[in-house]
């Protein structure tokens, strides 16, 4: 009988590699992050053409017509606009507390299917919107899509990695995202070009070619053997993880899955389950972690770049373009964090990232402040002026997108315990998409009053956050998913929640007895 080989700290290696069945499973999976992406992009710049504004919201457009020699800093504020931008979150949220129950029950591909084939429906009524409602309803349609595939994809993904290779291959999901964002603000840039302004009907339509890609995907894809154990496909699941790990000796981690998905089985409620004083530490992660991912104002930079630039002074086409520039820094940083993750750590890469991102709020917002003081009135801006702005812009950009971007949805989907797992995911999901909501709704509300304090306000939540991560993140890189319980357990501050029984070190599993199940059940 293969037993587990016990490293360091009681830590377990399970055989097997990185094979090309798993690296391709992932890539293909990690596409579902490309419909997200691709509309954080779009929104944006498609608020940002005029054709766009005059259309749907034409009372933004004739007031930025007339403001735009007085205060910039309020150039865009409107609630409608905002609900354009930020109702498709809520609809996120909603969706992924219901893909919950599909991810559980009927498998982590299922509710992928959902995502695409929601998210398509959505692509096709915006494309052909004629009025504000269907601008709407497409893009709650689009914001159900989103919840299902943000629920599902991150799941999946750190379930099928091998653990040494967890970090990395998870943040496929993240790269993805950022993919989509600088595809859709490439798209923006030559579709904002196109005579008789129609060119956001394809932005809006061109939505359809991601969601097609996770659909498919999601038809095509194996199933988590941790997702098959918990339906009860026993052999099924065995044979698929030979496969996936490509050694014949899977049985330590096989057995550690099946008592992992009988501990799982035990509960009947997984919602008030989550309440229990042992899952304490997991449910402050699922909510601390996308509340700050969302408070660092990242979202500020992605939705209105455009609008942003354009209200510091450039024109139209300037706007755009700098998007892009901010869209290429930030697939590209979000390289260095699937090569440093499984290296660095999680905690080196979120306390850097905050460091960074902490600066060049600094710096943004004393330039802005000293150019367009609080009445939002700069006169003539010298180019090295631009330049400067955008420069840290990026550099803040590149410090997201190797920490709280990836990390923000690979920390939470390798830290729960199979049994809360589902349930919890679709908290972190829609924890974030509630902030991801409100940031966008009174984002330019806060520029037209707090101007240039906005980043300040943002560089707070930065200090708060990286304090957070200090004291109360521990490391996860290395450990396999289903021994994630001895983090916790010898954490100076978690220890006090998580009893011995809880935990039992090596997993938990009575060797012995050959796996018949956890002790803690
Ligand atoms: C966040 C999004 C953000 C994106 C930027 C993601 O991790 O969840 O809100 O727009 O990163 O790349």
């Amino acid at each position: 009988m293969a037993v587990g080989i016990a490293v360091g700290d009681n830590k377990k290696a399970y055989p097997g590699n990185l094979t090309p069945f798993v690296t391709v499973t992932c890539i293909v999976a990690a596409m579902g992050g490309l419909i997200f992406g691709y509309d954080i992009g779009i929104s944006g710049g498609v608020t940002a053409m005029p054709s766009f504004l005059k259309k749907f919201f034409p009372s933004v457009y004739r007031k930025q017509q007339e403001d735009s020699i007085s205060n910039q800093y309020c150039q865009y504020d409107s609630q409608t606009l905002t609900m354009f931008t930020s109702s498709l979150y809520l609809a996120a949220l909603l969706a992924s507390l219901v893909a919950s129950t599909t991810t559980r029950k009927f498998g982590r591909k299922l509710s992928m299917l959902f995502g695409g084939v929601l998210f398509c429906a959505g692509a096709v009524i915006n494309g052909a919107a004629k009025a504000v409602w269907m601008l709407i309803v497409g893009r709650i349609l689009l914001g159900f899509g989103i919840g299902f595939a943000n629920q599902s994809v991150p799941l999946y993904l750190s379930e099928m990695a091998p653990y040494k290779f967890r970090g990395a291959l998870n943040i496929g999901f993240q790269l993805s995202i950022t993919v989509g964002i600088l595809v859709a603000n490439v798209l923006n840039y030559f579709f904002a070009k196109i005579h008789g302004g129609w060119g956001w009907r394809l932005s809006l339509g061109g939505a359809m070619v991601p969601a097609l890609i996770i659909t498919v995907g999601s038809l095509v894809l194996p199933d988590t053997p941790n997702s098959m154990i918990e339906r009860g496909q026993h052999d099924e699941a065995r044979e698929k993880l030979r496969r996936i790990r490509g050694v014949e000796d899977v049985d330590e981690e096989f057995r550690d899955l099946v008592a992992a998905s009988e501990a799982s089985m035990k509960i009947e409620h997984p919602w008030r389950n989550l309440l229990q004083r042992k899952y304490r530490p997991h449910m402050t992660m699922a909510v601390m972690i996308p509340f700050f991912q969302q408070l660092t104002g990242i979202n500020v930079i992605m939705f209105y770049a455009p609008v942003l630039f354009n209200t510091i002074g450039f024109g139209s086409n300037a706007s755009l373009m700098s998007a892009v520039i901010t869209g290429v820094v930030n697939v590209v940083a979000t390289m260095v964090s699937i090569y440093g993750v499984d290296k660095w750590g999680r905690r080196f890469l979120f306390l850097e990232g905050g460091f960074q991102m902490l600066i060049c709020q600094a710096v943004v917002a004393a330039c802005i402040g000293a150019k367009f003081g609080i009445n939002g009135n700069p006169g003539e801006l010298p180019k090295w002026y631009a330049i400067v702005v955008v420069l840290f812009i990026c550099i803040y950009v590149a410090g997201f997108a190797w920490s709280w971007g990836p990390l923000g949805w690979l920390v939470p989907s390798e830290i729960f315990p199979l049994e809360i797992r589902s349930a919890a995911q679709s908290i972190n999901v829609s924890v974030n998409m509630l902030f991801t909501f409100i940031v966008a709704q009174i984002f330019l509300t806060m520029l037209c009053h707090l101007k240039f304090g906005l980043f300040l306000f943002f560089a707070f939540f930065v200090v708060l956050m990286s304090i957070f991560v200090y004291y109360f993140l521990p490391e996860t890189k290395g450990i396999p998913i289903e021994e994630m319980g001895q983090v916790w357990k010898t954490h100076w501050f978690w220890a006090r929640y998580v009893a011995d029984e809880d935990y039992p070190i090596g997993g938990g599993y009575e060797m012995t007895k050959g796996g018949q199940g956890p002790k803690n059940v």
